[in-house]
């Protein structure tokens, strides 16, 4: 069942100019024909390929192939779920979200959240209870203060196999609310258990306040240290971050990144009140983005052991993708900032974030870190690797300090560091200009598919598939014209977007791609918006229409025929049967 009638979106796409809305996050300016164009908010670029269609109320992203209406957008730049967006966008324009019986999902949602609120509630009042003792002592024993443990809002989960599931029947909720949001588990005689035991509990609050999930910790040593919320309808963990609703409002400039949820609570409770972590995972690009929301710089305070390093590494590369400011801190006789806190004191801690390395020199360090620079061929390998970290800054100035100083670490001339930098520099950007091309030619004028998932058997016959959307998307009249089903179509995609349009079009329904928008995933929407951008022109549309639908039976035939010239023949003087 749709979450919106149609007639919804489409009054909330007309209420909310396309050009308005991305006008508060791209500066758009005028360059030819009807479109405005931009830099690109989704990918980092110099020159703008980004272009917005006010006649079509579409944008579309020539360089990253991300598109949609107005309600897409909204989804991609505030990182919100389709219905989210919806009311985003409902609420900007100052419309009331209909009331009716198929905002089921909605509704579920809604339930969803107030049962984890409740749930919180409940974790907190058994930490307070004369039963929490445990959870209480495990606090005091980790160093958590009071105002800490009421500003993240943790809680205990008793010993119990049904504290949590009898208290929440008895505030209404049902054993499949609580098993959806995770919070039981269903027993082999059939009946259900709480999922958290014994546990200190960290409610995970989004950027909204919604309590969207938890984290368990176990009280004490034992497996798994542990627990969270699995996936639902209101948790990913991949899109949030612990901590993010507190960090949002800190006036420190900069985020800090850290791994455990102790060490996120400890850093705040020594002033440090903009620091968040990855939820159990190594850092997601969707994470990212949510940071970047909120913040230009991401210092990375990840443990100091292996696992921390590689996890460092890694989320360098994806904070970079966004433009984010990186640095690294490097806690020297620590495990992580829990200990480093409590060993060394918070003014330590500030004097190791203002003394914390830009990534040039946290990448310098690790290289360094594997070669002994004790032989020639040690130090002619170490050069190497390090020559080719500086090449890849993009200020001389920046290329020329560091050379300088990796001359003087290894006892070379300055001219031959220099030297090597630039030749590793002009390798790199003559590789970046071939990928380039390659990506060029790959999704050429002819908009051929860019996503992976959507790939095209027979490429002339899609893009005269491509092209009979494309007319009647602009030209609804037009399916009178149209004798073709979803089954001509080589591309089961087309088919379906084939299907929608028609469906649109042979109903004198509205056509919009904030009405198709609920019936196909980003990356699907993304390329019918890339087909409908293209242009077509209208004067010659029957004519045009004629053609693609010739195109697309002669491929039929063809295909049928085996590509074998001669059957093909036999195909055409036969082909009676064939329907259209
Ligand atoms: P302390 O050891 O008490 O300092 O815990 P911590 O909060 O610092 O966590 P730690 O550094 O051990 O782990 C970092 C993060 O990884 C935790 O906050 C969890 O989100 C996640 N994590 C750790 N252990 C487990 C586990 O056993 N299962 C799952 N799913 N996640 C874990
Ligand atoms: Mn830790």
């Amino acid at each position: 069942m749709p979450l919106f009638p149609e007639s919804f979106l489409q009054e909330v796409a007309d209420r909310n100019d396309i050009v308005d809305v991305v006008s508060s996050y791209v500066k758009l300016t005028k360059r030819s024909g009807a479109n405005l164009f931009g830099l690109c908010p989704f990918h980092s670029e110099k020159t703008p390929s980004f272009s917005v269609a006010p006649d079509k109320q579409i944008y579309h992203c020539f360089g990253c192939g991300k598109g949609g209406s107005v309600i897409n957008f909204i989804m991609e730049i505030e990182n919100l779920t389709f219905p989210d967006a919806v009311a985003f966008l409902a609420n900007r324009a100052g419309l009331a979200l209909p009331e009716n019986g198929s905002d089921g999902e909605r509704r579920r949602r809604e339930r969803m959240l107030s049962l984890n609120r409740d749930a919180a509630r409940f974790f907190y009042s058994q930490l307070v209870a004369p039963s929490g003792a445990a959870g209480r002592e495990y606090l005091a024993g980790r160093g958590i203060s009071a105002k800490m443990t009421t500003a993240f809002g943790l809680g205990y989960a008793p010993n119990s196999w049904n504290a949590l599931t009898g208290a929440m029947k008895s505030k209404g909720y049902t054993e499949q609310e609580l098993f959806d949001a995770g919070l039981v588990r269903h027993g082999k005689s059939g009946g259900v258990y709480d999922t958290f035991r014994s546990r200190l509990m960290f409610p995970v609050i989004d950027v909204r306040g919604a309590v969207i999930g938890f984290s368990g910790r176990i009280i004490g040593e034992g497996e798994p240290k542990y627990m969270n919320s699995p996936e639902t309808m209101v948790f990913s963990k991949s899109h949030n971050l612990f901590a993010l609703n507190l960090a949002k409002k800190s006036k420190r400039g900069y985020i800090i990144l850290a791994e455990g949820n102790i060490d996120v609570v400890s850093l705040h409770q020594a002033g440090f009140d903009c620091a968040v972590a990855s939820l159990g995972t190594s850092l997601t690009p969707e994470q990212a983005r949510l940071l970047s929301r909120y913040t230009s710089e991401v210092v990375i305070a990840y443990d100091n052991d292996g696992a921390g390093q590689k996890a460092s590494q890694r989320a360098i590369g994806i904070l970079e993708k966004l433009d984010l400011k990186v640095r690294v801190l490097r806690m020297e006789g620590a495990k992580d900032p829990d200990e480093f806190i409590k060993t060394r004191g918070a003014d330590a801690f500030s004097l190791l974030l203002e003394k914390s390395e830009n990534h040039v020199e946290y990448r310098l360090r690790s290289i360094a870190a594997k070669y002994t620079l004790d032989t020639p061929e040690q130090k002619v390998a170490y050069l190497r690797e390090a020559a080719a970290a500086v090449a890849e800054l993009s200020s001389a100035v920046e290329r020329q300090v560091y050379a300088m100083r990796l001359a003087e670490q290894v006892g070379v001339d300055k001219s031959v560091v220099i030297d090597e930098v630039e030749r590793s520099r002009a390798a790199r950007l003559k590789s970046a200009k071939r990928e380039a091309e390659k990506a060029a030619v790959r999704t050429g004028s002819r908009g051929r598919a860019r996503d992976r998932s959507i790939r095209y058997e027979n490429e002339r016959s899609a893009m005269a598939e491509e092209g009979v959307i494309r007319l009647l998307y602009l030209d609804p009249e037009l399916v009178n014209e149209v004798s073709l089903t979803p089954e001509d179509f080589t591309s089961p995609l087309l088919g379906r977007f084939y299907t929608a349009v028609r469906e649109k079009a042979l109903a004198h329904a509205p056509l919009s791609m904030a009405a198709l928008g609920g019936e196909f995933t980003g990356a699907e929407i993304s390329h019918l918006t890339s087909i409908l951008q293209q242009p077509e022109n209208l004067a010659n549309a029957r004519i045009a229409m004629r053609d693609y639908i010739a195109t697309i039976k002669e491929e039929k035939y063809s295909a049928a025929a085996g590509d074998d010239p001669l059957a093909f023949a036999e195909q055409m003087r036969n082909k009676k049967g064939y329907g259209g």
